[in-house]
């Protein structure tokens, strides 16, 4: 599933424009700058498949990616939440469109939530995770950025999280704890993913 060649296939602004349901799609959520676009190089195994920067505020539309093999898989990259210092107006904007687009897609079979190992859950993953609940969609939390911290403090950071989770039945109950800069947590992901194929 991940040897072959995935492919940008669409780029979408607002949810009037998505493309046609088809297939299973994953999604990747979370805060800006945690490591979504990152995260789908490092899975895919290209390294400028999805646009990735420094500074937060980088993936501005819901960009879907295709599988290899016309198998009818599809990652979709999101703009981030939570930024901070965007306008206003552009933050609002992309809130919504993310929280829409999480409620209302039949084709959307699985969520993963970024949330960054330095940093833990914070209130805008916590409204986002609500809207998980509400929707039909299984979600899981996956730690980014695993290298950054020392592997004490990640525990703990796993702890926490599972214990917030507690209070989200509609979550996957474990974590992933990633980093796409070592490769961390890759082969466990992308097992899930093709279990998630597979059903
Ligand atoms: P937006 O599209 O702006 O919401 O950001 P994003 O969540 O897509 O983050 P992106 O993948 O662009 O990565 C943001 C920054 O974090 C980049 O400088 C990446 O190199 C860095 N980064 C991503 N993943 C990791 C990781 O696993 N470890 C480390 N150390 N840095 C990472
Ligand atoms: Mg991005």
């Amino acid at each position: 599933l991940f040897a072959g060649d995935w492919q940008f296939i669409w780029a979408s602004p607002s949810i009037e424009t998505l493309p046609p349901m088809a297939g299973v799609e994953v999604a990747f959520a979370g805060r800006s700058n945690v490591g979504k676009s990152s995260l789908i190089n490092a899975l895919t195994g290209r390294n400028a498949l999805a646009r990735t920067s420094h500074t937060p505020g980088r993936t501005q539309e819901l960009i879907f990616f295709e599988g290899p093999d016309n198998m009818g898989f599809r990652l979709v990259d999101m703009p981030g939440y939570g930024y901070a210092s965007a306008p206003k107006a552009k933050v609002a904007s992309w809130t919504a469109l993310i929280h829409k687009f999480l409620q209302g897609r039949a084709s959307l079979a699985r969520v993963y939530v970024l949330i960054d190992a330095r940093h833990g859950l914070k209130e805008v993953d916590l409204d986002v995770l609500k809207t998980l609940d509400k929707s039909a969609v299984s979600y899981q939390v996956v730690l980014t950025k695993a290298d950054q911290v020392k592997p004490a403090e990640l525990e703990q950071r796993v702890v926490d999280i599972k214990a917030a989770l507690a209070k989200h039945p509609a979550a996957f109950p474990d974590i992933l704890v990633t980093s796409s800069r070592t490769g961390a947590g890759m082969p466990e992901l992308r097992a899930a993913m093709a279990r998630l194929l597979a059903e």
